[in-house]
């Protein structure tokens, strides 16, 4: 293994998926796409934008069970790539969120984010560009990872990176939506859920030591469980959490 090796790489999202038992690098998988969707009616006929899809399970997921028809985008050319060999029933496209509205050209009902946001370097320009495409009376759904006091004064890092470059801090979160033309609907702390989802994937790490082992060697497995036993210990020690935002455009 070189030196890149990083959570958020092909090979890093390649293990999580594996681990995951499905294309997903988000806490709580399914079940956090099903709490996140909670208060969504199904509707075949809507599109939805998956923003930073990765390898395309959220988008399939979605698809699959009725939520509607999906376009997933990502800045990730090989995650793409497998998306569209896997789930040939939703629409794939590589692009920067910041960029969304040169690529797509429909109108989604529904933005969702699974543990992208975090991800985005500049993440008032992916708000203002997803707002170009967004329906007026759409719902924007940010799952994602949330700052609850102190994580960044000492964060993990992965590769010489932050694990988690911009974790949500929920008290900032009004004015930056209301700075880009959003409003917040409602914020939703899943903070005792995340803490199981994490012990959860801890040992479906460790199970899964042989496998990680052949595909990132000896020193990716320490990696991956050093990287995640972090999170872990962070969430419990309340400095780490999650939450789903739910916000529309200012009407
Ligand atoms: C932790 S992964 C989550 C992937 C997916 N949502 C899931 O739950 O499986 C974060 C994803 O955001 C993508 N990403 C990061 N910055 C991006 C950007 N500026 N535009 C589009 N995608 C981006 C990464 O390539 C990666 O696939």
């Amino acid at each position: 293994m070189g030196g890149r090796f990083s959570m958020n790489s092909y090979l890093g999202q390649r293990i999580l998926s594996f681990v995951r038992e499905g294309d997903y690098a988000h806490a709580g998988e399914e079940e956090a796409i099903e709490l996140a969707l909670s208060g969504v009616e199904k509707n075949t006929r809507r599109l939805i934008l998956d923003a930073g899809c990765g390898r395309g399970g959220t988008a399939d997921y979605l698809n699959r069970n009725g939520w509607g028809r999906v376009i997933g985008i990502d800045i990730e050319p090989e995650s793409i790539d497998a998306a569209r060999e896997r789930y040939p029933g939703a629409s794939f496209i590589v692009c920067d969120v910041c960029g969304v509205d040169r690529h797509v050209t429909e109108r989604p009902e529904i933005v969702c984010m699974f543990n992208a946001y975090y991800c985005f370097e500049d993440q008032s320009g992916a708000l203002g560009a997803l707002l170009k495409i967004a329906r007026p009376d759409a719902r924007m759904i940010i799952f994602d990872h949330v700052d609850r006091g102190g994580y960044q004064d000492d964060p993990l890092m992965d590769a010489g990176e932050p694990f988690l470059p911009n974790p949500l801090r929920l008290s900032e979160v009004r004015e930056r939506m209301s700075s880009t033309g959003w409003q917040v609907l409602d914020i939703q702390e899943v903070h005792d859920a995340y803490i199981g989802w994490y012990a959860s994937l801890m040992s479906r790490i460790e199970r899964a030591r042989d496998r990680i082992t052949d595909m990132a060697g000896h020193r990716g497995y320490e990696h991956v469980h050093g990287l995640y036993q972090g999170l872990l210990n962070a969430a419990q020690q309340k400095r780490l959490g999650a939450a789903i935002i739910t916000a529309a455009p200012v009407s």
